[in-house]
């Protein structure tokens, strides 16, 4: 039987025997056990780390607000991510000091964790998952791209799942025009009306 100690276990004992590449720590998802909404993000940073918790460094006040916008709270959803532990790359400067700096996880740190992430989705249970970014969405479904699919709701065969892509919520900072806020921001109410039919 899939337990979230048994998940938790499993996190544990997977990111403390990964050595091939700089990691800064792991965390586990957050949220009620079970969960009509799941949200899938890419992989820690640093605050989510230190606090234990996925999306509450930067990212996690953007996705926040804007899930708050469409009358949810975070004790209503369980949030977890696609990879669980905190891809970094250390730097060493000329200076003698090293830099520690996020990176995007890679196919083999995806890999590792796939039968932890579908083993989390059993357990939570879902209505809809929501992928937030290219990594969640290429993990749980064909899609190639965000751009492609972003602000509808999808059944995956597979999963057997509602899947609603939406764009990351730190890819607002990278793209800083009322264009994109505008699609942005429109997603959100399409969740909403997506959610209203569950
Ligand atoms: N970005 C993510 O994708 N996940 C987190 O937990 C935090 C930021």
């Amino acid at each position: 039987m899939i337990t979230i100690e048994n998940i938790k276990d499993r996190i544990k004992t997977i990111a403390e025997s990964y050595s091939e590449e700089p990691t800064g720590g792991y965390i586990t998802g957050d949220g009620p056990i079970p969960a009509d909404i799941l949200f899938v993000g890419e992989a820690p940073g640093k605050t989510e780390v230190e606090e234990g918790k996925p999306f509450i460094g930067m990212a996690g006040k953007t996705f926040e607000k804007y899930l708050n916008s469409i009358g949810l709270t975070r004790d209503k959803i369980r949030i977890t991510n696609t990879c669980y532990v905190r891809p970094i790359t250390i730097k060493e400067g000329k200076n003698g000091r090293t830099s520690v700096s996020n990176r995007p996880p890679k196919p083999k740190e995806i890999a590792m964790f796939k039968e932890v992430l579908d083993d989390e989705i059993a357990l939570v249970n879902p209505k809809v998952i929501v992928t937030l970014g290219n990594v969640p969405l290429k993990r749980l479904t064909e899609f190639k791209s965000i751009g492609e699919c972003h602000g509808k709701i999808y059944y995956n065969e597979e999963l057997k799942k509602h899947i609603f892509p939406m764009y990351h919520p730190s890819s607002l900072t990278y793209n800083r025009n009322d264009d994109f806020l505008k699609t942005y921001e429109e997603d959100w109410l399409k969740l909403k009306e997506a959610l209203e039919t569950f």
